[in-house]
């Protein structure tokens, strides 16, 4: 679904910092000199790492597209994170400045500033924990299921340490959601905590791994991190709090980094697509860390003194890149906060800018949107001056939400665009550079491919696209960073990413390219929709609504939202002998909350006897969704439904009849 936001594409804004100025013509001449030779540029950037091991061969691509960056170099994520910080005047360098809930008179109860020194101390001991005590070694895989908690880049640092592969589920969704990615990744052991708080509430995250781990057997142990401290049960011999284990820990153990291949798994993360369950999405070490790395410096344009604030959760892959590995990779400053950026008052977030004195911003339209709705006074009452260059991320930027953050927080001077990527990228691909060269802005584009890149705009047939026309978003060379394979299901990988454009690599985005050369990606051209821009598939709410008792069939689609970009609402056809009530809409809601997680709940659920089909029984999404936004099917439909023009009104006028029954 397309949320298509107005596009001013002439509107150009200069950012008042000249440094750097070129004109677009001269980065594309920059650009067309990197992809050309693209192999030795993210060589070059590769080689700013430190490598136990050089590599042989920049780009295995003799199976492809099964690529391996930097193939037979060995490293380590851990040991490039923390160990080679600690050992310099970074020793004691904030590396992770936390607060969180509860907030009292304006102020958190707990900061925490861990130096890399102590970050080093902690990831060694619980490293040394997890290899004696349970056992872990390179190649098993662990649950994360934590809030946003210092002791979450901890765990994930040490695992990388050991090269155990660890998947974090984000705290926000269900029980029945963590065990089937516990049950697909087989984790053995799940660390998680006696609570995590959100605006004001506790999340009983302990309870919802009980109720996880009766569907998951390969899950011998729990850890629980004490952070609320309120009475939980704890199960003999399978649990074990954090805290008392780690105790027995000597205070100065040590363990190795284990020397990773470049291709050796560094993490998995659930992300759903267009069909069945999420699935694992495999990341390597050296391909990331090296898209990393350079992101961090052209992108963040990060610089020692700076403060770093990204403001999503570690649960999803952008606080993978932008809060763990890319800051600390940059041995940076990372602020990390957990609650809500809105309570208790609705100006959370712009006093943790001041009182942090945040640098560099990176957040997300919806989380804008959601500001803009409170009035700037929230904002002008507090000093954001330290603020000097920001982005967003997740999902497109309307530009009403950037004039908004560029004005209030920006002081319409201060470089600010909205960088594109996704689970699958590993890291930024489409971005303005201002830690390179500074570019004209526009209200709502990403901006041209980074260097390295080859983003292009194709037709059906994957053929480039004029300026103006919208097409599909793809990346046309094999690009450090992008995904390894999916878990357990290598074809598919091969036929979702790399099948429908004759090897480039698919994204399923919309996007539109303008005379400029600027990207704007437009949203998602399958069934995947961005709620609050988190990724949700329309088919595994499906999947969940069918197994309610009283439901035979359902369709769900996005609509646009205020604040949220899109939201989910649902046909649903009942089984005989229910009938269709409000009583029973809020129960089907209320059951999907409960399947999926609270980000999945239902705008509207509309009850229908029939939902339109092609004749080969493929439910007719955008017929659905042109009734569900109310706009007339043909702004909607395309050839994609595989049905004729008349079968498509037809069955669009027989759903808006019962629609407005
Ligand atoms: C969307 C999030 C427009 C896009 C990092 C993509 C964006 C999907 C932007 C990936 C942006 C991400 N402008 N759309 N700046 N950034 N998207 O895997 O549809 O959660 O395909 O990764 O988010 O979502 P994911």
């Amino acid at each position: 679904m397309s949320v298509n936001w107005a596009l001013p594409f002439d509107e150009k804004i200069l950012p008042e910092d000249k440094r750097n100025v070129v004109n677009i013509e001269t980065y594309h001449e920059i650009h067309k000199r990197s992809i050309n030779a693209f192999r030795d540029f993210w060589a070059g950037v590769a080689s700013e790492l430190e490598w136990y091991k050089p590599w042989e061969k920049v780009l295995d691509d003799s199976n492809p597209p099964f690529y391996k960056w930097f193939a037979g170099g060995e490293l380590n994520a851990c040991y490039l994170c923390v160990d080679r910080h600690a050992k310099t005047w970074r020793k004691n360098k904030v590396a992770i400045l936390w607060e969180g809930e509860p907030i009292e008179k304006g102020i958190p109860k707990e900061i925490r500033k861990i130096t890399y020194g102590e970050l080093y101390r902690l990831v060694n001991r619980v490293a040394y924990m997890l290899k004696t005590v349970y056992g872990l070694k390179k190649g098993d895989t662990i649950g994360i299921y934590l809030p946003m908690i210092p002791e979450l880049p901890i765990v994930m640092l040490a695992a990388s340490r050991l090269g155990v592969v660890y998947t974090v589920v984000f705290s926000g969704f269900s029980s029945d959601s963590l065990a089937d990615r516990m049950n697909d990744a087989e984790a053995k052991l799940v660390i998680t905590a006696d609570g995590g708080w959100r605006a004001g509430k506790i999340v009983p995250l302990k309870d919802i791994v009980d109720e996880a781990l009766k569907k998951s057997p390969t899950v011998k142990n729990v850890l629980v991190v004490k952070r609320i401290g309120n009475e939980i049960n704890m199960q003999k011999g399978r649990d074990q709090y954090f805290e008392d284990v780690l105790e027995t820990i000597p205070i100065n153990a040590t363990v190795e980094p284990e020397r990773m291949r470049s291709e050796d798994t560094l993490y998995m993360l659930y992300t759903s697509g267009t069909t069945g369950k999420p699935k694992g999405i495999i990341h390597d070490t050296g391909g990331y860390l090296t898209l990393l790395h350079g992101t961090m410096k052209w992108i963040f344009d990060i610089r020692d003194d700076d403060v770093f604030w990204c403001t999503a959760d570690i649960g999803w892959v952008t606080g993978h890149s932008y809060i763990v590995y890319g800051p600390l990779l940059e041995g940076a400053t990372v602020l990390m906060y957990d609650g809500s950026l809105t309570y208790p008052e609705p100006d959370r977030w712009v006093s943790i800018i001041e009182r942090h004195g945040v640098n560099v911003f990176y957040t997300s339209p919806t989380a804008i949107r959601g500001w803009m709705k409170f009035g700037p006074e929230w904002v002008t009452k507090h000093d954001t001056s330290s603020v000097r260059l920001m982005h967003s991320v997740g999902e497109p930027i309307n530009p009403e939400a950037f004039r908004w953050l560029y004005k209030y927080v920006g002081r319409e001077k201060i470089p600010f665009g909205s960088t594109w990527w996704m689970t699958e990228t590993g890291g930024i691909l489409i971005s303005h550079l201002p830690g390179l060269y500074l570019v004209p802005m526009k209200p709502g584009t990403n901006g041209p491919p980074i260097l390295g890149i080859d983003a292009d705009v194709v037709n059906e047939n994957g053929v480039s696209q004029s300026p103006g026309e919208r097409g599909y978003l793809v990346i046309k060379n094999p690009f450090p960073g992008n995904i390894m394979t999916l878990f357990k299901d290598p074809e598919r990988y091969k036929q979702v990413y790399y099948s429908r454009f004759n090897g480039y690599f698919y994204a399923g985005d919309y996007a539109v390219k303008d005379k400029d050369g600027y990207i704007w990606t437009l949203g998602r051209a399958d069934e995947v929709i961005k709620v609050a821009g988190h990724r949700l598939g329309t088919y595994e709410l499906e999947s969940a609504l069918i197994q309610h008792s009283s439901v035979s069939e359902a369709a769900v689609v996005g609509v646009p939202d205020e604040v949220k970009g899109e939201v989910p609402v649902a046909f649903v056809i009942l089984r005989q002998g229910n009938e269709p009530s409000e009583k029973l809409a809020n129960e089907l809601n209320l059951w999907i909350r409960q399947k999926v997680g609270p980000i999945a709940s239902l705008k509207n659920v509309f009850f229908v006897s029939k939902l339109p089909k092609t004749r080969s029984a493929k439910i007719m999404r955008r017929v659905v969704q042109a009734v569900a936004v109310g706009k007339p099917v043909g702004d909607v439909t395309t050839l994609e439904d595989q049905a004729s023009v008349d079968e498509v009104k037809k069955a669009y006028m027989e759903l808006t009849k019962e629609v407005s029954k």
